[in-house]
């Protein structure tokens, strides 16, 4: 079908569009930390190169301990089903617990501090986490008869609980997949059925901002989710946050449902024999969104991931076994999987688990935390950087803790921030390391070497060791560094951290992250492979990259990525709704918010009742990370001759941004209508966004151009 001329003025925009805005200078690493950092010397850099390209990942792969060594690093055979070091076994717990008990026994691998101030710290130490481990190990075995290559489901808020079950599965080689624990039980249960897992973990309840939330209520939504979809549960554990008292309305179900609680000392005591493992084996499953409704189970393998985790950790993090490291992540999503869990105890280090929010009860909480517990590392989004800015911008100041490293991962950082960020909680004397990568890549794609690269705010740095970008436009043309023309960032070389396939979908996998640009679909030779990342981005002429956000027509929000079809179907489960739109509006703290535009069906009128229904329609769907910030009922979408409805004109309605050439669409009058409607309305109520940063308009004008 020939392209709507609309559709093919806008494949040419994004990479022609000259973005000019301002250099940001750069700032040297830190004094204290050269020379100390894992990786001092410059030769490092020469050593991951692309003329090394694949053996320069053995040196993460010697990083683990591995109980048959590889005979293949990389197998190109079958592209691009990658598989790194091929022949080689291993097993995950054993490389994260057992074979640092020798060195390592009395450790604190975890400490975990529990949101209310006044309920003390929990140290695991790594011969307790062992002990844990096993433990739980033996009941998924026993109890519940899993075995290898079973898949399990939990659905977990941050308690230590959530990675002991993830490394009792590790070492069963049973494939765990953790969902967010803010996510609403449909979308827990369309998960456990997408990997039909027969078993679910869950805890009754957890505190968040100073409550105690009831989440085993989610467990019977889940369950009763999944078995629509065609997936029975057969049993459901339960965790009680505080052991024999449960904090939950919801009925234990008799024959399906127990306190892990009171069936653990069963097990007590007892070892299970790490199973060794294949290279290539599925370690665990997490989900993303994408462009359409069904998630997608992004397949991690266990050699290739845990080796990429461990390499990552140790040179751009520069984690040191005697650090304390405190990612301020949820392990519901797969920064806590790669640099809370697996990272941090593959080097044998001390990583700190926190429950609940990060300015509860006061923006003094993250210092205090950092401060008592002699945290030097510290990682988190930029959305939890302008929280704490907003909140307490001199509290830093108050507290005795120093960091070397900073992280910040998961949506653009503005440079303000980042320098808020440097100055006041890194004191000036702090590495900041800006890490960019996705769900699907395992670990860090963009990012610097903290203590020998200079640091830019709001770009991510070069390529990561051994990770070769490019950035194509729409023709398959480099767009040349330096350029100021942005394009579709691309990594043109496999790594061991990414993604082996999306769980049962195979073609979709090749279609999304590989078809746009494979020169040769019949070709053996990964050259002709780049993996197509899905952010639009700059590279400067110093090699930094500034990533402008999603191409595709997802959401980041908070630094979790929402897709605008999933948020979409669940306004249309709404009997009112006859279409929805969802587009991101630019937020001072989060980034990015969800706005929902909604046509009603024939005769019917607009009213809050409906607004109302269609918000909480969303959140039993997807769970409140989702909630749009505000739902306006128009009488019709702007669209193409074809039908398609286009989300960057009503996206740039909501920020108050030129909406482009609308000539060319089937209805051009309806534009003004809902311009007026919905800006008007802002205006008088006083929420007009501030000016975008060209980086902002550049990507409210491309959103949803790939659909
Ligand atoms: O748009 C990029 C943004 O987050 C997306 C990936 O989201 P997710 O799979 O949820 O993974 C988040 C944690 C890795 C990317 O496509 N993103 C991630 N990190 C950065 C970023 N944007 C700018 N700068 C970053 N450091």
């Amino acid at each position: 079908m020939a392209a709507e001329p609309e559709e093919q003025e806008n494949q040419l925009s994004e990479a022609q569009i000259a973005v000019h805005w301002r250099e940001e200078e750069t700032y040297p690493p830190p004094d204290s930390l050269i020379g100390q950092a894992n990786a001092a010397d410059p030769a490092i850099i020469e050593r991951f190169g692309e003329d090394h390209f694949p053996d320069c990942f053995t040196e993460y792969a010697d990083l683990l301990t591995w109980d048959t060594p590889w005979d293949t690093v990389l197998d190109t055979s079958r592209p691009p089903f990658w598989k790194w070091f091929v022949g080689g076994r291993l097993n995950a717990s054993y490389n994260c617990v057992d074979r640092h008990l020798a060195t390592s026994r009395n450790k604190a691998a975890f400490i975990w501090v529990p949101e209310p101030e006044d309920q003390a710290t929990q140290t695991i130490t790594y011969q307790e986490l062992y002990r844990k481990v096993n433990e739980f190990a033996a009941l998924l075995q026993d109890y519940c008869g899993l075995a290898t290559g079973d898949r399990i489901t939990f659905h977990l808020p941050m308690v230590p609980e959530l990675p002991v079950a993830m490394l009792a599965c590790a070492r069963l080689g049973v494939i765990h997949s953790e969902v967010f624990g803010g996510f609403s039980g449909t979308a827990c249960g369309d998960r456990i059925a997408d990997s039909g897992s027969r078993i679910l973990i869950t805890m009754d309840s957890y505190y968040r901002g100073g409550t105690l939330v009831d989440h085993k209520v989610k467990a019977d939504e889940a369950i009763e989710a999944a078995r629509k979809l065609g997936q029975e549960v057969d049993k459901v554990l339960v965790w009680r946050r505080t052991p024999g008292q449960y904090a939950s309305k919801s009925p234990m179900v008799e024959g399906r449902d127990v306190f892990v609680d009171e069936i653990l000392g069963d097990y007590r005591g007892k070892s299970v024999p790490p199973v060794s493992m294949p290279a290539e084996a599925p370690l665990f499953l997490m989900y993303s969104s994408g462009t359409t409704g069904r998630p997608k189970g992004c397949e991690h393998s266990t050699g290739g991931y845990l080796s990429y985790v461990a390499g990552t950790s140790k040179y751009h993090l520069d984690i040191h076994p005697e650090d304390t490291y405190w990612c301020a992540a949820d392990i519901g999503w797969i920064t806590g999987h790669s640099y809370i869990v697996y990272g941090p105890l593959l080097l044998g280090t001390t990583s700190v688990l926190y429950e609940g929010v990060p300015v509860y009860p006061d923006a003094g909480r993250c210092w205090r935390i950092a401060e008592r517990l002699g945290v030097n590392i510290f990682h988190t989004a930029p959305t939890t950087i302008r929280m704490l800015r907003k909140v307490g911008p001199e509290e830093p100041r108050k507290y005795d803790y120093q960091f070397k490293v900073m992280t910040t991962v998961g949506e653009p950082i503005e440079p303000e921030v980042w320098r808020w960020y440097y100055q006041e909680v890194g004191k000036g004397r702090a590495a900041i390391v800006d890490t960019w990568w996705l769900t699907e890549t395992g670990g860090f794609l963009g990012t610097t070497l903290p203590a020998l690269q200079p640091m830019k705010p709001g770009s991510c740095g070069p390529g990561a060791l051994g990770i070769h970008p490019v950035i194509y436009d729409e023709d398959r043309n480099t767009v040349e560094a330096g350029s100021g023309r942005a394009g579709n960032i691309c990594i043109r070389n496999p790594w061991p951290g990414v993604l082996q396939t999306i769980w049962g979908q195979p073609e979709r996998f090749v279609d999304v992250y590989y078809r746009k640009y494979c020169a040769d679909p019949d070709s053996k030779d990964w050259h002709d492979w780049p993996f197509l990342c899905g952010d639009g981005a700059v590279q400067a002429a110093d090699g930094y990259y500034r990533i402008l956000g999603r191409i595709d027509d997802v959401i980041n929000v908070a630094g979790h990525r929402l897709g605008t079809k999933e948020i979409e179907s669940a306004a249309l489960t709404v009997e009112e709704i006859a279409e929805a739109a969802a587009v991101p509006a630019v937020d001072e703290i989060r980034g990015r918010v969800p706005e929902l535009y909604v046509a009603l069906k024939p005769g019917l009128r607009a009213g809050p009742d409906i607004e109302q229904k269609v918000t909480a329609a969303i959140e039993r769907e997807i769970g409140k990370i989702a909630r749009p910030a505000r739902v306006w009922i128009v009488p019709d979408m702007p669209k193409t001759r074809s039908g398609k409805i286009m989300r960057r004109v009503i996206a740039g309605i909501s920020n108050f941004t030129d909406v482009g050439d609308i000539s060319t669409l089937a209805n051009p009058e309806i534009v003004d209508e809902i311009r007026h409607f919905v800006q008007g309305d802002k205006l008088a109520k006083g929420e007009v966004p501030r000016e975008l940063s060209p980086q902002e308009a550049e990507e409210i004008r491309n959103f949803g151009k790939t659909e």
